[in-house]
């Protein structure tokens, strides 16, 4: 029983820890912070590219003539485009997305997941 509750405690304080930390906590221990299993379409990857990149990815003239909106044109880019590509680049290079900044590595890991998962509609 007093295991339980220390271990309890500790969980808390390790919680409770890397809300203060969250930035180094997550690239140390990138999979304690980051939950990329089951990624979802509906509930995860749509609502991040509707904040990243639909800004300029949408439209009658998309940016690149890229279109990320709905479904079929965002797994289309992940599958067979170069949408994985051009996230994953290194930080000033120009043709890194967004070009405001690399998205954090928790989302690059989730569309990861979700493009090895076969870009489902989830
Ligand atoms: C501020 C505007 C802007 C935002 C936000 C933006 N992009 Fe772009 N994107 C561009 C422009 C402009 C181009 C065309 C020039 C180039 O290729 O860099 C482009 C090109 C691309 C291309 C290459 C298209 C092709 O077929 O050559 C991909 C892939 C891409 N963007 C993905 C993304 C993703 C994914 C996001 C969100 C994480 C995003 N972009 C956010 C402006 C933007």
């Amino acid at each position: 029983m007093a295991h339980w509750k220390i271990s309890a405690c500790f969980v808390l304080a390790v919680g409770l820890m890397q809300g203060c930390y969250y930035d180094v906590e997550s690239e140390l221990y990138p999979n304690l912070a980051c939950d990329s299993t089951n990624v979802g379409f509906a509930g995860r990857i749509k609502p991040l590219i509707e904040n990243q990149c639909e800004s300029c990815h949408s439209g009658t003239s998309p940016s690149g003539g890229l279109l990320l909106a709905g479904h079929e044109a965002i797994s289309d880019a992940a599958l067979t485009g170069s949408l994985l590509d051009r996230i994953t680049l290194e930080e000033g290079n120009p043709l890194l997305m967004p070009p405001s900044g690399a998205l954090g590595a928790c989302d690059i890991e989730a569309i990861t997941q979700w493009i090895n998962d076969g870009a489902p509609a989830n």
